[in-house]
């Protein structure tokens, strides 16, 4: 095809067109551009074929996003599909597939990048922003988690624990968890360990690296890494310079692939800083008024998802009757949808507790609705196997009797 048959995209702001044929995806995907604030029109359903008809018949997009899954023979397709969207377009390919070759024969092709599906917001806020300089930018291999409560004591530490255990446990993945309540932090407790950590002493320090850092955390499984401190009531007046949290976090996200932050809901000093880099802010509430009012503050502050950091709201039902105003209502109110609702886990929490660690596959339903909080949190687009649940099911009524 010649120089003159393209019709170049001529608006200033930059265009994304998606096609994938899977119809489950499309409205995952149309979610992430409304929050990434991209046109949802060129949310496709289609496959290659479909992607080369469109760029025929429209301007050239400066991206092209295209799903390979179910191509028979994707390197014929993709050859012909940047034949006719020329130098000016990146194409960017998604798939399942783990393979080296066709990587590689795809960079040989022209092909701009491939994401391994699922993909997550940030991870395509990261390749667009790559697009716009046209070149892949470096990541860093792991992600931050920021779990923060709108008001106080309704499970945020709770959340946080159990999003570590499915990470780490069932899903495999190296895992770091921050206590970031330094005068009363718990999650030590909830984890059974009989010492606390160093973060006082990682704050004070003028050099933390990757070392240090495992030296002062403690390891609570072979996936799972925590870092707190002893509860002291004098910590939260001292100062953390916004440098130290910032070096802190990079280096945690060098060490695992997600790294949860309990943030309470105080907002020590530090807070702000971690919720502003975070990947993913997960904001904690409940059915109450004051709980909307708080969120509707804090999204005001930090709502903003077009650099794909991901709010996600979770509400909690951390007492029996701690739901005061229906969800509708409560939605109205911040003007978002509540994305998950953990139910109440009954009493039982406290008697595992005065056992030993929190074991949240002793709590079937509320595990569940936090594997779900994780595929939102981490891209995975499956809730918890059913498999797990019976073995949990069975647990928590050996727990129960036993109690
Ligand atoms: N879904 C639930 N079902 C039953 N109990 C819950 C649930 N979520 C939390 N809890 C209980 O609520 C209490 C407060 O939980 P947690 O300490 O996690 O809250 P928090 O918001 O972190 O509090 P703080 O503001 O003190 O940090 C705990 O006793 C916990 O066991
Ligand atoms: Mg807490």
């Amino acid at each position: 095809m010649s120089e003159e048959k393209y019709q170049y995209n001529t608006d200033a702001s930059e265009t994304v067109a998606l096609f994938t044929p899977d119809k489950n995806e499309i409205a995952l995907y149309c979610d992430d551009f409304r929050r990434l604030d991209l046109n949802t029109d060129h949310v496709i359903a289609g496959d290659i074929t479909q992607a080369i008809g469109w760029v025929k018949a429209h301007p050239v997009p400066s991206a092209m996003i295209v799903d390979i899954d179910g191509e028979a023979f994707p390197m014929e397709m993709l050859s012909d599909l940047y034949a006719v969207c020329g130098p000016t377009c990146k194409i960017i390919t998604l798939g399942s597939a783990v393979n080296l070759d066709l990587y590689r024969s795809m960079l040989a092709l022209g092909i701009f990048d491939y994401l391994l599906k699922p993909v997550t917001l940030d991870r395509l806020a990261s390749t667009f922003a790559s697009v716009k300089k046209g070149r892949i930018e470096e990541m860093p291999a792991g992600r931050t988690i920021a779990v923060t409560g709108v008001k106080g004591g309704i499970g945020t530490s709770t959340i946080a624990f159990g999003m570590a255990q499915v990470l780490a446990g069932d899903r495999r993945i190296a895992t770091g968890l921050v206590d970031f309540d330094r005068t009363n932090g718990c999650l030590g407790l909830l984890a059974g360990l009989q010492e606390e950590a160093g973060l006082d002493g990682v704050l004070k320090s003028e050099h933390i690296d990757i070392r240090f850092l495992r030296r002062s955390m403690n390891r609570i499984s072979d996936k799972l890494a925590i870092l707190n401190q002893p509860p002291g009531y004098q910590s939260e007046q001292e100062r953390v310079e916004q440098t130290q949290i910032f070096t802190l976090g990079a280096t945690l996200c060098q060490m695992f692939n997600q790294v949860i932050w309990d943030l309470p809901s105080s907002q020590p000093e530090g807070t702000i800083d971690v919720l502003s880099c975070a990947q993913i802010r997960i904001l904690v509430a409940d059915f109450t008024v004051v709980s909307a009012r708080n969120t509707r503050r804090l999204l005001q502050e930090i709502g903003d998802e077009t650099d794909g950091q991901r709010v996600i709201i979770a509400c909690n039902t951390h007492r029996e009757n701690s739901q005061a105003i229906p969800r509708e209502e409560f939605e109205q109110f911040i003007h978002r949808k509540v994305d998950v609702v953990l139910p109440y886990a009954g009493k039982v929490i406290d008697q595992i507790l005065l056992k030993g660690a929190l074991d949240i596959s002793q709590l079937p339903a509320f595990q569940s609705s936090v594997a779900a909080l994780v595929d939102l949190a981490c891209g995975g687009r499956t809730a918890v196997r059913p498999k797990h649940r019976l073995l949990s099911r069975l647990k928590a009524s050996l727990v129960r009797k036993a109690s």
